[in-house]
This record gives structure tokens, sequence and C-alpha cells, in this order.
């Protein structure tokens, strides 16, 4: 049976306070509606259908991609108005799964649920327990009873005191036999308090037309908590972040604060990672059997092998091209690895050392104030404190080679193209132009002059 997919995203989001659609707010790294939108994938839906209104090209240059459609709601005049500008754009005579782009942790077992419920036959609400409904819509049920059948949901604003005292309200999410969907909201007014276009009026309709109206619990809270205000994006984001680090933990990675994580992306982990406090994870992150993270570091798009090491406040950001670190490496404290960083085994990289698009191979260190940019480092190469390549020369950048087991002294600058030959040493100071050999010392720095007799300048008094 065909399912459409209907997210409603054309709302203002006036209490954001923000230049930016509401829908464009981020929860951990992630748009709000790309959260509902990634959440549809699997569901079966030929296409999702996007509502937008208030900043709709942004909303719409933001999420576009081949399956998604937008219909366009000007001026906004409720939920109700929303999907009948929509219904041009939903077909066949099945399922129609309304969402919103404001509800981003729905979970698609429930959103599954609803779908198979409706089942093209009946229309199915997904419904909320709060001991504090305020501004939902109540759902009426025969008798006042938990289980009697719904009769209809009436709007916060529009709600006798007596039915303000109902605890179910409306989520905002449905499942809708399309066909009827379509005539019910071509029937709806406006008579009510606030001047719209209810979609919510569709459920007495449907009750009138003996249609099955059955209201679905929502399995907790967060999956269909809205966000109308930073203050509730706040929350949710650190709700979202409790829940995949307890999924973490249970998976057996040892957080030291589950309370002080982040995740922006997706984290995969060995067994017996160890990440301490204040991390934020960006993008693909993975870490390998025995990684241990120190506190404060920032990861993002980086593989790092098993039994790495990460120092406390180390930044790596892979960006597009990511950064790999090898197994048993060493890095930081206050390490930098930039995009095409590739270490190999048991590299050592210490503090205030930045590498970029740069590959190191087994057991070469640079552990103290050094830079490394497009370099090619054999093994076991030792990279002075305070040395670095000289890559750009203001319009093109250039790689420098390093062989096996060279030596580079303290403070020396390798002007890139330059090929140092394996096991040569450079001595300390030096400013290398020219290749250097196999096996040779190169010394390039201005001779030390020793004044007899000079003597310090004093203060005029
Ligand atoms: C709606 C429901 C209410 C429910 C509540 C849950 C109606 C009439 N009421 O109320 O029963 O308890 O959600 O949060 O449906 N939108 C549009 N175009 C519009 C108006 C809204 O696209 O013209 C979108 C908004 O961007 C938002 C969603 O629809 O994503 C809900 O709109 P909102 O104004 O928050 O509805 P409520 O009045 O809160
Ligand atoms: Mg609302």
């Amino acid at each position: 049976m065909s399912l459409n997919i209907v997210i409603m995203a054309a709302g203002k989001g006036t209490r954001m306070k923000s230049a930016l659609p509401k829908v464009l707010h981020k929860l951990a790294g992630r748009s709000l509606l790309q959260h509902v939108l990634n959440m549809t994938e699997g569901l079966g839906g030929a296409r999702n259908v996007v509502i937008t209104g208030h900043g709709a090209e942004v909303v719409e240059a933001a999420v576009a991609g081949p399956g998604v459609q937008f219909v366009r709601q000007m001026p906004q005049l409720g939920t109700g108005h929303a999907i009948q500008q929509a219904v041009p754009a939903i077909e066949g005579d099945g399922t129609t799964l309304i969402l919103n782009g404001d509800v981003p942790l729905i979970k698609q077992a429930t959103a599954r649920r609803l779908v198979e419920a409706c089942d093209g036959k009946a229309l199915v609400l997904l419904t909320i327990h709060l001991s504090d409904p305020s501004g939902y819509g109540r759902i009426l049920r025969q008798g006042g009873t938990a289980d009697g059948n719904v009769l209809a949901i009436v709007e916060h604003k529009d709600a006798s005191p007596e039915q303000r005292g109902i605890k179910e309200g409306y989520t905002g999410m449905m499942a809708a036999p399309t066909a009827a969907l379509k005539r019910w909201v071509s029937q709806l007014n406006n008579n009510n308090v606030q001047g719209e276009y209810y979609l919510t009026d569709i459920v007495a309709m449907a009750v009138a037309e003996g249609v099955p109206v059955l209201g679905i619990a929502a399995p907790n809270e967060t999956e269909v908590l809205g966000v109308n205000s930073p203050v509730q994006l706040a929350d949710l984001e650190r709700r979202f972040q409790r829940e995949q680090a307890n999924d973490l933990l249970e998976a057996g990675v040892r957080l030291a604060d589950p309370a002080r994580f982040d995740l922006r992306g997706t984290l995969s982990c060995g067994q017996d990672v160890e990440i301490d406090v204040n991390c934020v994870f960006e993008g693909q992150v993975s870490l390998g059997d025995g990684v241990r993270i120190g506190a404060n570091c920032v990861i993002r798009n980086a593989t790092i092998g098993a039994g790495a090491r990460i120092h406390e406040f180390t930044h790596i950001d892979g960006e597009a091209q990511g950064v790999k670190v090898g197994a048993g490496a060493l890095v930081g404290p206050f390490a930098r690895l930039r995009p095409g960083a590739d270490l190999g085994e048991e590299v050592h990289i210490g503090n205030f050392v930045e590498v970029k698009n740069s590959t190191l191979a087994k057991g070469a260190k640079a552990n103290h104030l050094a830079y490394l940019g497009d370099a090619t480092v054999g093994e076991r190469v030792n990279y002075g404190a305070g040395s670095i390549t000289a890559n750009y020369d203001g319009a093109n950048k250039h790689r420098t080679e390093i062989g096996a087991d060279v030596h580079v002294g303290s403070n020396c600058v390798l002007i890139a193209p330059v090929v140092i030959g394996a096991g040569a040493t450079i001595g300390g100071g030096s400013t290398i132009s020219k290749n250097v050999a196999t096996g040779e010392l190169s010394v390039a720095r201005g001779k030390q002059v020793a004044i007899a007799g000079w003597t310090r300048p004093v203060k005029k008094r």
C-alpha cells in the first residue's frame, strides 16, 4: 500500500528569537528537520513532502535531496491549511503519515506503529499523557475514560476549563487514510478562537463518517517533544546526548561521565575504549580496541587505531579528507591533526604540533612545537622541537620528503620542495633549501662568533 510522508515545517518559530528558520536549528550537529527526514529512511514512503513557508528558500536549500519534495504554504493559516497545500503532492489510496519538522527525536518504530495501525483505513493519532498538557490539543474520549473511543481533538485555546483538565494531549503526529484525508481537509473552516484551519478538526469528521479513530500513546515524552525556544532546544539536546551516551555505555564504552559527552554524528568503538570528560565527537569517528581519549578533546572525521592514546586537549579535524591515527600512536596533549594527517603505528605527536596532509611512517616522532604540512615522513624519523616544513611559496604548496631514520634537529626550516635522504641528520637551526643526500649531516646556519672583551651596555644615569 502506498505511503505518503508529509512534514510540516512552515511555522515561524518566533520564540527562537533567531534569523534562522526554526527547523534549521541544530540538535547534535544536524538540523531539526534533517533528523525527521533521516528517521523516515526505510519507512517505505515514496518521498517526503515538506511544507515550507517562513524562510522557505533557506529551508529548501538546506535539506534538498532526491527523496524530498517541497510544497509552499504562504501565508500560514494553520496546520489544516498546511495539509491543504500538500494535497496535490500526496497520492494513492494508502496511508499519509504527518510529522512535524520541529519534533526531531521521533523514532522510526513509533512512526511505523502509526502507519501499520492506519493501514489506509483508520485515523491514528499519536498522543501523550502529560502532568501539564497546557498548549496541547486535548483528546476527547467517550465517557471521558482512558480507553473510551476517541471523539475529537479540542485545541487548548478553544477548550473549556473541564476539557483543559484532560491529561492526554495530541502530539501533532498522525497517520490517515490518504483519500479521506484529502476530503476532510477540503471541508475545514476557521471558526475557532485562533481563526486558523485546524488539522485536528478532521478527527470529529472521521468519527461522524464511522471511520475508526485510534489514539496511540507515545512510548515516552522525549520522542514527541517539540522545539519552540532555545531552552527547549537545549533540553532536547541533553536528552539526546544522554541517550547516545547510554547506548555507548551499554556497548561497553567507558565514558567517564555520560553527562559530559557530546556526539554530533556517528561514533563506532571497539572493545575497552575509554573516553574522559568533555570530549566532542563530530561527523564519522571510529575508535579501535583499547583507545583512550583524554579530557577536552574535539575529534571530527577520524579513524583512531587500536591502543592509540589521544591525550588531553587534542584537536583532530579530518574535514572531508579524514585523519588516520595508527595503532599504538600517542597524540597530544595540545596536538592538532588536520585533514590528510595519516599517522602510522606508534607515531608520537606531542604538544603544540600541527600535522596537515602528511604521512608519518611507523615510529616517527614529532614531540614538541612543530609543523608538518605536505610531508612524507619515513619510519623512526625524529623531528625536532620548533621545526617546520615551509610548504607554501605564497602561490603553491610543495612536498617535503624525509627518509627513514632521519634526525631533524630543533628549530629547522625545510623549504619545500625538498628531499632529505634516509639516515641524514639536519643540524639544529638549519634552513634547508637543497636536497640532502642519504646519511649526510647538513648544517645551514650562521657561524657562532665569540667577541672577546665585549661589555654589556649600562643604563645612562
Ligand atoms: C498543534 C496541534 C495541537 C497539538 C500540538 C502539538 C493543530 C491545530 N494543533 O498545535 O493539537 O497538541 O500541535 O505540538 O494542529 N505549521 C505549518 N503551517 C501552519 C501552522 C503550523 O506548517 O500554518 C507547522 C509548524 O511549523 C509546526 C506544526 O505545524 O511544525 C505545528 O504547528 P504549531 O503552530 O506548533 O501548532 P500548535 O498550535 O502548537
Ligand atoms: Mg506548537
